[in-house]
């Protein structure tokens, strides 16, 4: 396989999806939240994190609790990494949250290769960057506002919740957000506006808000962008407009995949330069 065939590793990708023995028979949730991890511990302001270096293949930046279950996901891509050994970490954890929102009926998403692992794990940005679910809209916006987003942005990447489900033993949260869990829509806006949302407790004791079947849930966070005003105005527009929820998602996530992505010589050098302010 000559290096270089994206389109083979993305053929490889799509048959590792299906899993009949994991969750909902699906390991495209998982990936789509590797890219997102992956990516999402950037700050725009020093320039460190994001998805080059692959810093997660350090423990440091594995075992932060954010990224509990995320093993699953880079477990699955072994055996692709393993037939395709030229393409790096980086771009293969990005590629694959891409190939999985397209096999699952979402949106194509923009995806250019180039990141590279030459990172060490001086490079890991430190552990709590990533959004903590307990927790409200000043959060959430003090951790898309350092990677760079607007909340227009925030409530089209929070629709990723149409897809997966929370495990007790990994985030303290159970369940899934939607009746259909591996196929991307968005039916999360739509319950997040039309449902009762009851605050329980759910089996391990953590807070989380269900149906009233108990068994779909939300998040506090989720809550958050139907409490606050100026993002519920954009719930309530992706609820309306799949078309504008896909074309806005596909946009926002494309931008996520790049954040801090400079390739080429510059692009270590830059990084050389914000690992210092690590
Ligand atoms: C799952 C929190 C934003 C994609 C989860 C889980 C939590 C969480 C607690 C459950 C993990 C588990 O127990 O396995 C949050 C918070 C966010 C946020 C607090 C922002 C305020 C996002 C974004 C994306 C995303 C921006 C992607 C664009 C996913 C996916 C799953 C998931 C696909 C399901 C994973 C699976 O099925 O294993 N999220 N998330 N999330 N999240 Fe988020």
């Amino acid at each position: 396989m000559a290096a270089g065939d994206y389109n083979a590793v993305r053929d490889a990708i799509r048959k590792i999806i299906p899993q009949a023995s994991y969750d909902d028979g699906s390991a495209g949730p998982v990936l789509v939240r590797l890219a997102w991890h992956a990516s999402g511990t950037y700050d725009k302001a020093s320039g460190t994190g994001g998805s080059n270096g692959a810093t997660m293949r350090f423990k440091l930046e594995a075992g932060d609790e954010a990224n509990n279950g995320l093993e699953y996901a880079r477990k699955y891509l072994d055996p692709v990494k393993k037939q395709f050994p030229w393409i790096s970490y980086a771009d293969l954890w990005t590629l694959a949250g891409v190939v999985a929102i397209e096999y699952m009926g979402g949106p194509k998403v923009d995806w250019k290769p180039g990141r590279v692992d030459d990172a060490d794990v001086q490079y890991v940005p430190p552990n709590g960057r990533l959004p903590d679910a307990t927790k409200g809209e000043d959060h959430i916006r003090s951790v898309f506002y350092r990677m760079g987003f607007n909340d227009q942005e925030i409530v089209a990447l929070s629709g990723a919740h149409n897809l997966g489900r929370c495990h007790a033993e990994r985030s303290g949260f159970e369940g899934p957000w939607v009746p259909m869990p591996t196929r991307f829509s968005n039916t999360y806006f739509k319950l997040l506006l039309r449902s009762q949302w009851i605050k329980r407790k759910n089996s391990v004791g953590v807070e989380q808000y269900t149906d009233e079947d108990n068994e779909l849930m939300m998040l506090p966070t989720d809550m958050a962008l139907v409490k606050d005003p100026k993002f519920r105005a954009w719930v309530e527009k992706y609820s309306d407009d799949k078309d504008a929820f896909y074309r806005d998602f596909a946009a926002a996530f494309g931008k996520l995949l790049e954040l801090g992505v400079v390739r080429g010589p510059e692009g270590k050098a830059m990084r050389q330069y914000a690992r210092a302010k690590l």
